[in-house]
């Protein structure tokens, strides 16, 4: 059996939700559509680089079936923030760099396997990192609208759960050191610099740039007490090490601890036979 389950979370998004969702904090509202913008582009682009590779380098049939559920998995999350995205067109919010980002996936998609697969591994441990930090701090999505705080904490979960699928099989396809390592900066300034962009860019759609309070909530978000800046830093840093698996930080007891206490949430689709 796969090690991973597809779930689909029992949510009706249609009725809408309100402009800030983030229990009224603009800045952090901003800064997760900006994440949800991205998300179906990317998530795309990675089931994408994972189908491409050779089948005949994923001997492992534990590994062909986590492939399989891994793309069930990302193909469930990029129709729900569709539905999430769709919400925010609505109240008025436009994903602005939606032209650079198809331009980068169609540029992604013209280069060898192995390429493909490490910039996915990069990006892959970003949402790992930030799964990790969403779970780990329950405060973060504390005042958040309840479907809302359900989305994206499933999501969370699941990420955590196929965090070592694209790395696995980018191992499997003869991926080395140095392309992992060279990717993971490329993409890190990428990431970094398109999703501040982006957020900065829904500020301003709510006229909030210039307001101060925009600015203390960032700085409490980011370098405050138990600030996201400090959770990432040694995990971002340690992708960097020749020895790293994403396994090595093993945080399946945080996954674990959600689907227990979120049984109700969601429903199980299934899990491949390997
Ligand atoms: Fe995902
Ligand atoms: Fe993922």
């Amino acid at each position: 059996m796969s090690t991973l389950t597809v779930r689909k979370p029992n949510l009706d998004l249609s009725s809408g939700f309100p402009r800030h969702w983030m229990g009224g904090d603009v800045y952090r509202t901003a800064f997760m559509n900006a994440l949800s913008m991205s998300f179906p582009l990317g998530e795309q682009m990675f089931i994408d680089s994972v189908r491409a590779a050779p089948p005949e380098a994923i001997l492992d049939p534990l590994l062909r079936a986590d492939v399989k559920d891994f793309v069930g998995q990302e193909a469930s999350h990029r129709f729900m923030h569709q539905q999430f995205n769709a919400e925010l067109a609505r109240q008025g919010f436009d994903y602005t760099l939606e032209p650079r980002m198809k331009w980068k996936v169609e540029r992604i998609r013209r280069l060898p396997v192995q390429d493909r697969l490490a910039i996915t591994c990069a990006l892959e441990h970003y949402t790992a990192m930030l799964a990790d930090y969403v779970l780990r701090h329950p405060e973060w999505l504390q005042g958040a609208e309840p479907r809302l705080r359900t989305l994206w904490s499933w999501h969370a979960a699941e990420e955590l759960e196929h965090k070592a699928v694209a790395f696995d099989v980018y191992r499997a396809a003869g991926g080395g050191y140095w392309k992992r390592a060279i990717w993971y900066l490329h993409v890190s300034l990428a990431f970094w610099l398109d999703t501040n962009w982006q957020t900065v860019h829904n500020l301003r759609r709510d006229r909030a740039v210039w307001r101060p309070g925009t600015w203390t909530s960032a700085a409490r978000a980011w370098f405050g007490w138990r600030g996201m800046a400090w959770s990432l830093m040694t995990p971002g840093l340690g992708y960097l090490s020749p020895r790293f698996h994403p396994w090595r930080h093993d945080n399946r007891a945080l996954l674990r601890t959600w689907l227990e206490s979120n049984e109700d949430s969601v429903r199980a689709i299934g899990r491949t036979r390997a």
